[in-house]
């Protein structure tokens, strides 16, 4: 039996978005069970609950949505309506049986999303900026979909966050944002174990000017 850190190893060495593609397409059935309960994983609901208190709201987008647990987390705090965006249809395949997003599309967010400037008021995200999966240059296109006033909930592994430069990339975008806080939260809960148990996302609360 594999250990419950094991198949979180296989996802932080990903190198590509093709890897990304793969890997998440043999895991997206046993995602939730042989990860999430696994690990303890609380990063989505604790994602949730920061965008609650920033008072966010609808339309917004949930980048790497997954199999799902974010756009159900802010659902159940009575957020919404939430659309929801991967790489991998596989784990959309599971997001839609949750039926908690309005809309889910396959995309990958370094290539550039199938939306128009400006159309949403908020842009979530849990576990997705992390390592071996997606970097700062995908700031970009967040920004150009959120509306003016929008509002950006986006959780960044703590790691990742200073090797892939995330302060610097949010230094070069300070001219399109008028507000900007930054949490630090646990990823996992007590009873995770294993070289990850500890780690910690940043969490950035922002506005777009
Ligand atoms: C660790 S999972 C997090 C899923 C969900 N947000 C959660 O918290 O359970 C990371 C997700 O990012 C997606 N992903 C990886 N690279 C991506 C990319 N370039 N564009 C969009 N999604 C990507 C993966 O397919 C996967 O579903």
């Amino acid at each position: 039996m594999k250990k419950p850190d094991e198949e979180l190893k296989a996802a932080y060495a990903l190198e590509t978005p093709e890897d990304n593609k793969r890997l998440y397409a043999t895991w997206a059935e046993s995602y939730e069970t042989t990860f999430a309960e696994a690990m303890d994983y609380r990063l989505p609901e604790r994602v949730a609950d920061a965008a609650k208190a920033f008072a966010v709201r609808g339309p917004m987008l949930d980048i790497g949505a997954g199999t799902g647990l974010l756009g159900q987390a802010l659902v159940e705090r009575g957020l919404g309506p939430v659309d929801g965006t991967d790489i991998s249809p596989e784990m959309l395949g599971e997001a839609g049986l949750k039926g908690c997003y309005r809309h889910l599309f396959a995309a990958d967010i370094n290539e550039g999303l199938p939306i128009e400037n400006r159309t949403y008021q908020a842009i979530i995200s849990a576990g997705t900026f992390t390592t071996g999966h997606v970097g700062p240059d995908a700031l970009d296109e967040v920004m150009r979909v959120t509306s003016p006033g929008g509002r950006l909930v986006l959780s960044i592994n703590a790691e990742h966050w200073n090797a892939a430069g995330f302060s610097e990339k949010f230094e070069a975008l300070s001219a399109q944002i008028s507000s900007l806080e930054i949490l630090t939260l646990p990823i996992y809960g007590a009873s995770a174990s294993g070289d990850h148990a500890q780690d910690a996302a940043q969490v950035v609360l922002a506005i777009k000017a």
